[in-house]
């Protein structure tokens, strides 16, 4: 069953082409990574397809309940605590203070926070804890659909292992989907069924390859094989390690 569908999409910004002609599908608990080289509109795309942002042209068809999105920035509210930003997309739903408090709790346990925290301001929290408080607050609203853009970027590499692992085991229990875009190869094989790679310019899906094997049960081993693989035969792909260089410089 296709949850998302975007059809001809493409945006413009004050008259600059940054996406044009998008098609993508994407299946009840398919999980799904967007690679591309900085600038490219992934984000962009993102925020189109979660509704956030109004394309210039295209249709897009959305047949999930409930979406969650983890934006590229924390983005949580200074005067809030952490408590209060996981659970302010409740608080916009209506649900009640007991239960926003027992759902908050419950989704910051899922990203590791510790009690302590949840009482804690962002300016408090280190880098790693806002992104952590920004991905409870994604995951708080029980969606079945969760659009991820760049989020475990400023984990160390433990917490991205058990953060991807979170986001795998859920998409299987409970069949969520998801858009996820990265710049790490290695996430994408690791959880993605499916990896899509948009073209430098974003004109256009460059291309995809589905991922051997299933997310959860490949070994690391297997991981770095199809990365390797990937990298230094799949011609889709000889543009990814650009971007890994130009971030690092
Ligand atoms: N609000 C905006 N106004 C004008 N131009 C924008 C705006 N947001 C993004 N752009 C431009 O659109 C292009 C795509 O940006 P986008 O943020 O979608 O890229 P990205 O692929 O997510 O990059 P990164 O990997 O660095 O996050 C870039 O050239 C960017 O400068
Ligand atoms: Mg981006």
């Amino acid at each position: 069953m296709t949850v998302l569908s975007l059809q001809g999409v493409g945006h413009a910004y004050l008259g600059r082409t940054v996406l044009d002609r998008i098609a993508l599908d994407l299946s009840a608990a398919e999980i799904v990574a967007l690679v591309g080289p900085s600038g490219c509109g992934k984000s962009t795309l993102v925020h189109i397809a979660a509704g956030l942002l109004e394309p210039t042209h295209g249709r897009i068809r959305r047949d999930y309940r409930r979406h969650g999105v983890v934006f590229q920035e924390p983005r949580l509210l200074p005067w809030a605590t952490a408590r209060e930003n996981i659970a302010f997309p409740l608080r916009l739903a209506g649900v009640g203070s007991g239960e926003r408090r027992r759902r908050a709790e419950a989704a910051a346990m899922r990203v590791a926070l510790a009690p302590e925290d949840l009482e804690k301001y962002p300016v408090a929290l280190s880098g790693g804890m806002r992104q952590r408080t920004a991905i409870a607050r994604g995951l708080v609203v029980d969606p079945d659909f969760v659009y991820f853009d760049e989020p475990f970027t400023a984990l160390d590499v433990a917490l991205k292992r058990r953060m991807q692992d979170l986001v795998i085991d859920a998409a299987r229990r409970e069949r969520f989907a998801a858009l996820f875009v990265t710049h790490d190869l290695s996430e994408a094989v690791r959880l993605a069924h499916r990896i899509l790679v948009l073209d430098a310019d974003g004109l256009g899906i460059e291309g995809e390859r589905s991922v051997p094997g299933a997310p959860g049960e490949r070994s690391d081993t297997q991981v770095f094989h199809v990365v390797q693989g990937f990298l230094s035969e799949d011609p889709l792909f000889r543009r990814i390690h650009d971007v890994d260089e130009r971030r690092v410089a």
